[in-house]
């Protein structure tokens, strides 16, 4: 299969209002929307991936218990609001003009002892989206593992194994944030070997049960340890910032790798 462009995961602190129950930030998602359609060039490879924020951790961290959740109805909730953020966000894009088509991922993907190496992912349908000329988007979902567990699947780890397999030129993470801050400094540039540094230095967000910028740095990390090729984190509230990174123009953020 030809090798997809950019694998993009849009934060759930960027797309919702994080401290407000199943509230989605509407003027981030249709910027979104905008710059995307105005980014994409003909021909170009794009998955985009979505996470929870007040959404999923909300419903999530009611029922989360060491990492797993086992009451049915604390499943089915997760599902839904997850469910409700992707319909808010395929709405929007679709309004804009871009051919988006959500796949779930607990409806393709079996964990093995909470682990992504992986039971079982089934991707044809990403690979089928991305042949006929749409933009497949899956979000952080509650997914089913072997071992009988119910686990939380965050759209981080989705979207860089999705960028290993897809073998993605460029795999990015817009957040609320401009990237990895040190003592309030952005850090333009992180080598791979540098990495598990910043994870200690980095601290998890309250509310967070998939593990913020640390998880997000550990993701990365592991995803160019497997052969991955380029990894971005950049502020997803900022204006152009998307849209100059489809164009291939450099963009404000942390560059690893
Ligand atoms: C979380 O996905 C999904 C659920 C809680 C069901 P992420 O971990 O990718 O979400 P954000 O980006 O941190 O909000």
């Amino acid at each position: 299969m030809a090798p997809v462009d950019f694998v993009i995961k849009f934060g759930g602190s960027a797309i919702t209002h994080k401290e407000l129950p199943l509230t989605p930030n509407l003027e981030v998602i249709r910027r979104m929307a905008l710059e995307l359609s105005e980014g994409i060039k003909p021909g170009k490879r794009l998955v985009l991936i979505h996470g929870g924020g007040s959404f999923g951790h909300y419903e999530a961290l009611k029922y989360l218990k060491d990492n797993q959740i086992s009451d049915p109805l604390g499943i089915a909730a997760v599902r839904g609001s997850m469910l409700a953020l992707t319909k808010i966000i395929t709405d929007s894009f679709l309004a804009t003009g871009l051919p988006v088509f959500a796949i779930t991922p607990s409806s393709c993907i079996i964990l093995e002892d909470g682990k992504f190496n992986c039971a079982k992912f089934f991707l044809e349908p990403v690979e089928r989206c991305l042949d006929g000329g749409l933009i497949p988007m899956l979000g952080g979902d509650v997914v089913f593992d072997r071992s009988g567990s119910t686990r939380i699947l965050s759209g981080d780890t989705l979207a860089q194994q999705l960028a290993l397999n897809l073998d993605a030129g460029m795999l990015a993470f817009g957040t609320d944030v401009d990237g990895i801050m040190i003592n309030g400094q952005l850090v333009h540039k992180v080598a791979l070997e540098e990495i598990a540094k910043y994870s200690k230095m980095i601290g998890s967000r309250a509310g967070d049960v998939t593990g913020g910028m640390a998880g997000k740095v550990r993701e990365i990390g592991n995803y160019l340890s497997k052969g991955g090729k380029h990894a971005l984190i950049f502020n997803a509230t900022k204006p152009l910032l998307l849209k100059k990174l489809l164009l291939g123009e450099k963009v404000e953020g942390t560059y690893i790798g």
